[in-house]
């Protein structure tokens, strides 16, 4: 029975106090079942909430951490969707990551390109995804158009300002932090705005005057606000993220005079209720934009699967740039 070394967790707490190393069998591959040796996984936000049982749905104990990663594919009944041994692949949709070896649906594998970066490959499916959706189902933008958004320094926020700028759109991003700007206005920011009570008023300035219709929101609280207060009459803010832990307040008359749309996006809502064909034809996007260099891995740290604590406690470290991500090979190895 093919056994593997994961980063697990039995009960609900802090991560790096829950997690834990063990050896787990996972299983000889049924029919429509791959095995994937495991290269590189990260550690995202939602990780440290499944790992506290905050997370929308909480996880079956025991579990294994990690919800996407990058891999090769090993062994199982992947002829029939061209998925040989060694083809380089992402994870979708799947929980376990943190392993060496992971058996899932053939459906839960997403080939791709040889020559892709493991780093890149590993960070591929949830956030750029994410920052995909959010940019493309909720308000039609056009050539020139100026989408707001906070947290502009995370994973998503990057990928927005990539995808946003070769889409043609302008990302006016939002930070805390103001040792940022330079570093996302060479990223392909269109401005760079620090998260304070100036931020409403410098923007008509930036624009132009012109409107901003959609405004994504990954902090909540006072940050929020300000999205929202900055939108124009009939704009959009998607909420995807709660990074202040603060809820959303919002003045009533926001609604009232201004009809704002608030909305929220959850990827893994999106994948339960999209067809095999979108998210097929997403993926193909997400491929080509990392080929072409404008999606980019971020790292910050990497970890061997035995330091598990060192490696959530890096990862819950704030005022970090990148990702913390677990190695299990290196990359020569693919
Ligand atoms: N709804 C969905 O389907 C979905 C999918 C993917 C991600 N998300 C959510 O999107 C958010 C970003 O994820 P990520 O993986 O891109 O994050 P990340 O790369 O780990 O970056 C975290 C970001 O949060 C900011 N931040 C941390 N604590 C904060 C606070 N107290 N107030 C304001 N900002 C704070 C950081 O600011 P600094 O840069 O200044 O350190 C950083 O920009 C998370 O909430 C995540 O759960 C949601």
């Amino acid at each position: 029975m093919p056994v593997a070394h994961a980063v697990r967790f039995h009960r609900f707490g802090p991560p790096a106090d829950v997690a834990h190393l063990e050896s787990i069998e996972i299983g000889e591959p049924g029919p429509g079942e791959v095995v994937v040796r495991m290269v590189c996984a990260p550690i995202h936000p939602a990780d440290l909430n499944r790992l506290e049982g905050r997370y929308g749905e909480k996880p079956e104990l025991p579990a294994t951490g990690g919800i996407e990663g990058f891999g090769t594919i090993e062994s199982g009944d992947g002829e029939a969707a061209g998925l040989r041994p060694g083809q380089p692949v992402a994870l979708s949709q799947t929980t376990g990551t943190w392993s060496e070896r992971i058996r899932v649906p053939v459906d839960r594998v997403v080939p791709l390109p040889q020559d892709l970066a493991p780093d890149l490959a590993a960070t591929l499916v949830i956030n750029p995804a994410t920052a995909w959706r959010m940019l493309h189902d909720f308000v039609p933008l056009t050539e020139g158009d100026w989408v707001l958004l906070n947290a502009a320094n995370s994973a998503v926020g990057r990928a927005v300002i990539g995808i946003a700028r070769s889409n043609g759109w302008r990302p006016l991003a939002v930070v805390r932090r103001p040792e940022l700007v330079p570093e996302l206005l060479d990223l392909g920011a269109s401005a760079v705005l620090l998260d304070d009570d100036q931020m409403r008023a410098a923007i008509p300035e930036i624009t132009g005057g012109a409107e901003v219709r959609l405004a994504l929101n990954a902090v909540g609280g006072a940050s929020a606000l300000r999205l929202a207060n900055a939108l124009a009459p009939g704009g959009t803010m998607v909420t995807y993220g709660a990074m202040s832990r603060r809820p959303l307040e919002l003045p009533n008359g926001l609604l009232i005079f201004k009809d704002l749309h608030i909305r929220g996006f959850w990827l893994t809502r999106w994948f339960r209720q999209a067809g095999a064909a979108a998210r097929g034809a997403m993926f193909h996007e997400l491929i080509q934009l990392a080929t072409k260099g404008v999606l980019k891995a971020g790292i910050a740290a990497e970890f061997p699967l035995s330091q598990a604590a060192a490696a959530l406690t890096a990862a819950s470290t704030d005022r970090r740039t990148g990702k913390v991500v677990f190695r299990m090979r290196p990359a020569e190895s693919i």
